[in-house]
């Protein structure tokens, strides 16, 4: 019943929704650069056994088959020595029938992401984790960003929010979420605060906030108190017990006081992979002169 009246909630954003448009409009235009002969391609890579990650790869395949962009899915058992997974990658990078790379974070401890990252071709790195699409993102020109971030990007524009001036904090400082979405949104010209774990009082910045997003892999962090009247939340943690999925949101009390909020499961999520399709579409037509 509760599900029924979240999604039919104006305030809720149907992240499921925009997928769909996103997702049929790289199908349209797969279907025509199939006809000029280029088949785009993503070549996924799981190390380890960690059963979100594990979805989440499966999602990405699952989607992959949806707007009928071929994929191929590389597992890694967890100890695999960091050589033998950048050698993989140098392979990838070298196959032209592959056009965009994913490798899934978290990658196990003894795994320097960071080198893992930078080991991808930058234009087959269709997550926007390479050193050079970072600085890409951070002086504002064109290249692949990571896919979280612009989804949330992309669910701003459905709902025709001028972000220009507005008071966004940002809960979270990773690579993959809080560091590039504050990027981008600077790069819109907000006014941005990047809070985290060392952050002192975080309740007296989140109030400030117009625009929230928060990405800690905290449970319910955020409660009704930390919200600003009429704000914007985005939640991007995702907690995973028994089988369910949970936010960093408490989403019943906070709905009270948002104007617009993305649950979890069903905001960010569908979104995120959405643009994954988008970036390995490009990423095939950049290589073959299609842009
Ligand atoms: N782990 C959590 N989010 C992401 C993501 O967007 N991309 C990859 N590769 N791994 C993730």
């Amino acid at each position: 019943m509760q599900r029924l009246e979240e999604v039919t909630d104006p305030r809720v954003i149907d992240g499921r929704k925009i997928a769909d448009r996103i997702e049929a409009e790289v199908k349209a235009e797969v279907e025509r650069v199939k006809r000029k002969g280029v088949e785009p391609k993503l070549a996924t890579i799981l190390v380890g056994e960690h059963p979100p990650s594990k979805l989440y790869v499966k999602l990405k395949h699952w989607a992959c088959r949806r707007v009928g962009i071929a994929s191929e899915d590389h597992k890694y058992p967890r100890e695999t020595p960091q050589d033998e997974i950048i050698n993989l990658i140098h392979t990838l990078n070298e196959r032209s029938d592959v056009n965009g790379i994913l490798v899934q974070l978290p990658m196990p401890d003894h795994v320097d992401e960071r080198d893992v990252m930078s080991a991808i071709a930058p234009e087959k790195d269709v997550d926007g984790f390479h050193p050079l699409n970072m600085g890409r993102m951070l002086i504002g020109r064109e290249g692949f960003v990571p896919c979280t971030p612009e989804g949330i990007i992309r669910a701003l524009e459905e709902y025709k929010v001028d972000v220009t001036g507005k008071n966004v904090v940002v809960v979270g400082h990773s690579n993959v979420v809080g560091k590039p979405i504050s990027i981008m949104l600077i790069n819109r010209n907000a006014t941005v605060k990047t809070c985290h774990v060392y952050t002192k009082n975080l309740e007296e910045q989140t109030r400030e906030a117009e625009i929230l997003i928060v990405a800690t892999g905290v449970k319910g962090l955020i409660k009704k108190e930390m919200v600003r009247e009429g704000a914007i939340v985005f939640d991007v943690g995702i907690t995973w017990i028994d089988g369910t999925v949970h936010g960093d949101v408490e989403f019943e009390e906070v709905l009270e006081k948002a104007s617009l909020i993305s649950p979890v499961p069903g905001g960010v999520g569908p979104l995120t992979i959405a643009v994954l399709m988008e970036h390995t579409l490009r990423a095939a037509k950049l290589q073959h002169n299609l842009l």
